[in-house]
């Protein structure tokens, strides 16, 4: 998949030279040759040839679908091996995140660097994020507890022109949406169908959902281009078009891909400027 392509370009960068097994866990250069700047560490992971505790699945499928978190672990494990304690887990996202949308088409910025990490980690806190059920006074509490704005919420939603969803994503707006309603009025006839077919009532497909778009690896408009249709996959996409100042803000994305991308540049790097943490974690996944 591009977008987890994506991730793996990030990486590679930073993969010339070698390790240190007291930080890293990983003893040896990561490639034959680390002075080179090529892809040899890739096809030396596909190949199934690299030592370590990491060792990838030496099927290629299987190493495709390895979870951003492993992915994001090699990483940082790349990172600390070379500059110990100074790269945060948060701009090893945050740039992953630019970059992915780089080669996916999108544009381009400079992440503003030297965020921390949280010294606090707690499964029960991811459910401060979003949820895709959300109406638009939740979304814009949501976004305002964190300083941004409507526009910004608006506008970072384009995110969504990238990536794919499960089926319990989108269930509420498909399966017994109200007491009226088996599904979701606003949604266009045929999508909802077409939905309904990948995700049944009672799904038995491990993983089954849906693209977020016709083109989900490529970063452009057409998200807004969607939600205008009624072709969007959450309740929180189409809440954009409840109030009319979100929704002038989508036909104007709609119509001018160079118009989000400005914003999106704009207020992605608000994201990443967002106060807050206090270490460099040393694992990604738990504090030091
Ligand atoms: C407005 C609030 C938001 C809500 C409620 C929301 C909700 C969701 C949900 C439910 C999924 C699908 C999870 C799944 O079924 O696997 C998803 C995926 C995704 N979201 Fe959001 N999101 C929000 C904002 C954002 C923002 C701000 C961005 C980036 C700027 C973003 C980028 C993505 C991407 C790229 C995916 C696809 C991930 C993949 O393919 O695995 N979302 N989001």
């Amino acid at each position: 998949m591009r977008s987890k392509l994506a991730i793996q370009f990030g990486w590679l960068l930073l993969l010339l030279g070698r390790a240190h097994p007291e930080r890293s866990g990983f003893d040896g250069p990561w490639t034959k040759d680390p002075s080179k700047f090529d892809n040899s560490y890739f096809l030396e992971l596909l190949e199934g040839e690299t030592e370590g505790p990491l060792k990838p699945p030496t099927d290629k499928a299987l190493w495709r679908i390895l979870s951003s978190a492993t992915i994001l672990s090699c990483m940082q494990r790349a990172v600390e091996a070379m500059c110990p304690g100074v790269v945060s887990c948060a701009d090893i996202l945050a740039l992953a995140a630019r970059d992915a949308v780089v080669i996916s088409g999108g544009p381009t910025w400079d992440v503003p660097k030297g965020r921390k990490d949280g010294r606090v980690s707690k499964a029960i806190e991811t459910r401060q994020l979003p949820a895709p059920t959300f109406n638009i006074s939740q979304l814009q509490q949501s976004f305002s507890l964190k300083g941004l704005s409507m526009d910004d919420l608006v506008t970072l939603s384009g995110g969504h022109s990238l990536g794919f969803a499960h089926c319990s994503s989108f269930q509420n707006r498909i399966h017994n949406f109200n007491a009226i309603n088996d599904i979701d009025p606003s949604m266009a006839p045929a999508f909802a169908a077409s939905l309904r077919s990948k995700c049944p009532m009672h799904n038995t497909v491990k993983n089954a959902g849906s693209p977020m778009v016709p083109s989900p690896t490529t970063f452009d408009n057409t998200y807004f281009k969607q939600v205008l249709l009624g072709k969007s996959l959450f309740s929180s996409d189409e809440a954009l078009m409840t109030t009319s100042g979100t929704k002038g803000l989508v036909s104007q994305f709609a119509s001018s891909k160079e118009a989000f991308n400005e914003a999106f540049v704009k207020s992605m790097i608000k994201m990443s400027s967002l106060p807050g943490g206090e270490e460099v974690r040393l694992d990604c996944r738990k504090v030091n």
